[in-house]
């Protein structure tokens, strides 16, 4: 199976199946093992689901290897959206940090649990829930980081915390400011701008005992950077929390990822090449090195483009050099198709062949 942009897929030519259920506010959409047609996919276009799972024959064989699965990421999802909604309604229903702790402790419970750290981000996304997804991704990710800095479990419940709430302050900001699609007036960002104060004082006055200094200080810092340019407090360098820091690149990174009102998301691999460049400035690049020495760059089942021409689908990781994945060949240097042949190129191996890119699809160039 693979996951595909479905406005990249051609149904009537091929033939394409369901590889895991699709929901749409909780409810199933299409099931699993159901034959794509136009209608469905109109059907997904009609309610904004653009990244879906599919099997089909070049894709046999590949089982992503998703860091959560999809039936757990939307059930946190909906818990980060229910909490926000309620926050937004006011302080005497406010937040629950029963719940919000114990989805927490889960998650950790399953990333800890699992050997394999590499970090496989969720993409796909409902265009509507990009706050709770962005927040969502966000915790997780900066739960590797914090794994990967030997935190303990302490302090990684606490970087977590205040990773899901580090945008809390964005209910409190007007959505037409929030997902305008053009540029933004000098006074509109800053609205924006002051999402981390709003949100600091939220948990600070609502929530003082319950949530700790630490958890709270990456609510108030995330958008601090390295050189001191950032805000609310231009802070610079150790200044700001490590925690903080974590933060930081991992908003950017998820931020990067996703498709937004302004503009397109960029591939997993350019996105880090992107956080990489910033690194010196705006981030901690002692963490920033961190944090993208587990992300997996290629995802299984991802059509990619190689340095020679040729055309392949990721087919599995190198666990320890991800950026150099294993590659089922489609289409060979002179264009000739390959998909039957089972031909595999280990990128370890192929010392002088690289990825060029990555592909929508198989007829992309
Ligand atoms: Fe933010």
């Amino acid at each position: 199976m693979r996951l595909v942009n479905v406005n990249y897929i051609d149904v009537e030519k091929y033939e394409y199946y369901v590889a895991k259920s699709i929901y749409s506010n909780g409810i199933v959409l299409l099931q699993e093992n159901v034959k794509l047609n136009l209608n469905y996919i109109k059907q997904l276009d009609s309610k904004n689901i653009q990244y879906i799972y599919i099997s089909d024959e070049i894709s046999e064989g590949i089982e992503p290897n998703d860091t959560i699965s999809i039936e757990k990421y939307r059930e946190v999802k909906e818990v980060i959206k229910d909490q926000f909604n309620m926050a937004k309604k006011g302080k005497n229903i406010g937040l629950n940090m029963n719940i919000i702790n114990n989805t927490i402790s889960e998650l950790l419970d399953t990333i800890t649990s699992k050997r394999d750290i590499s970090y496989s981000i969720n993409e796909i996304r409902m265009s509507d829930d990009y706050l709770y997804e962005h927040s969502l991704n966000v915790m997780v990710s900066c739960l590797y980081t914090g794994i990967l800095m030997q935190y303990d479990k302490m302090k990684l419940q606490k970087l977590a915390l205040g990773a899901i709430l580090h945008d809390i302050g964005k209910v409190f900001v007007d959505s037409d400011i929030l997902n305008k699609p053009g540029k933004l007036t000098s006074e509109e960002r800053v609205e924006i701008e002051k999402h981390p104060e709003l949100g600091y004082r939220y948990v600070s006055d609502n929530y003082g005992n319950e949530i700790s200094a630490l958890s709270k200080q990456i609510i108030l810092q995330h958008h601090e950077k390295w050189n001191g340019k950032g805000y609310p407090n231009q802070l610079s360098g150790d200044l700001i929390y490590e925690m903080a820091r974590i933060c930081s690149v991992a908003d950017v990174f998820d931020a990067l990822t996703a498709d937004r009102v302004y503009r397109k998301k960029i591939p997993i691999y350019k996105a880090s090449e992107y956080i990489y460049s910033l690194g010196y400035n705006d981030f901690d690049f002692d963490i920033v090195k961190l944090f993208l020495s587990r992300i997996v760059k290629f995802k299984q089942g991802s059509i990619v483009k190689l340095s020679d021409g040729a055309k392949g689908i990721v087919y599995d990781q190198n666990k320890h050099m991800l950026d150099r994945p294993i590659i089922k060949l489609l289409v060979n240097k002179n264009g000739k198709n390959m998909a039957h042949k089972n031909i595999f190129i280990d990128l370890i191996e192929e010392k002088t062949l690289f990825i060029e890119k990555q592909l929508e699809n198989i007829f992309s160039n």
